[in-house]
């Protein structure tokens, strides 16, 4: 079915698309014909994406808790490209530790950066795709969000209200031809994974079905899915993408 997508001139924003999952998602979209916004902190780093890239690829930089750098990136989209057809929440962090050590300041900008981020993107895209009467929102969640983790409480809390965020968008916008989706990623291998201890890793390891890490590629096949004419009839919808984790 995936080799049968087609994005050939559809308009696709990834935030946090710098690296990691972000980066492969707004890769396989270009491959499939699509024009790419690469958007992420640095702007120096984002344009040398793009340029290696290709020429239906931009770099824009944002810092998706800014308000004013959301509202600029979409003017800037739109008079570049004209229209924004699949916008991707994906810019992310972790600030880990056991709850009753958490700082207020690691509480506020996770969830900053991944719910309120992702509140204000879907705002600003949202109302240029109820104009266009069309457009797909895919929010990058995590399973965690679903079952919760010990030394994660603001990180899962974060994740969990962009389920909520996702519900609550995919019924405001479904009647002006835009979906809403969220996919939840177990254990994938970028940079957020990486720095994590061996033992950790082999904890998860030992509870993964399917018994490998996930790829960046693997969350990405599940987001060009519910971009896709295939998915036009699912929304509100969260798919784990986690290799049995949580199954
Ligand atoms: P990563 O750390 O490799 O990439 C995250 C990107 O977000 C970076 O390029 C970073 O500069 C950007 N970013 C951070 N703060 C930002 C801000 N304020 N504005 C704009 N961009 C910002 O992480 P990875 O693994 O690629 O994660 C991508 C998404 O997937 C995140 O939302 C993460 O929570 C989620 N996820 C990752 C999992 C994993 O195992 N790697 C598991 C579950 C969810």
């Amino acid at each position: 079915m995936v080799n049968e997508m087609d994005f050939k001139d559809k308009v696709v924003v990834v935030t946090g698309s710098g690296r990691g999952i972000g980066l492969r998602i707004l890769e396989r979209f270009y491959k499939l014909g699509a024009k790419v916004v690469v958007s992420d902190l640095d702007a120096a780093h984002v344009e040398e994406v793009a340029s290696k890239m290709g020429d239906r690829a931009i770099g824009i930089a944002a810092n998706v808790t800014i308000a004013d750098d959301i509202t600029a990136l979409f003017k800037n989209v739109v008079e570049k490209f004209g229209r924004v057809d699949i916008v991707v929440n994906n810019a992310g962090i972790t600030r880990d530790t056991l709850l009753i050590r958490m700082d207020e300041k690691d509480w506020d900008m996770v969830l900053d950066i991944n719910l309120k981020g992702a509140f204000l993107v879907t705002k600003t895209a949202g109302k240029l795709m109820m104009k266009q009467r069309v457009g797909r929102i895919v929010n990058i969640s995590s399973v965690v969000g679903l079952t919760g983790n010990a030394g994660q409480a603001n990180y899962s809390a974060s994740k969990a209200g962009l389920i909520g965020l996702t519900k609550s968008a995919a019924r405001e916008f479904a009647p002006r031809g835009i979906t809403v989706n969220a996919v939840a990623p177990g254990f994938i291998m970028t940079d957020m994974t990486d720095n994590l201890p061996d033992a950790a890793k082999e904890t998860f390891r030992q509870k993964i079905m399917i018994d490998r890490f996930g790829e960046p590629d693997d969350i990405a096949s599940a987001v060009l899915f519910f971009a896709s004419d295939e998915a036009s009839y699912v929304t509100g919808q969260v798919l784990a993408v986690d290799g049995g984790l949580t199954a």
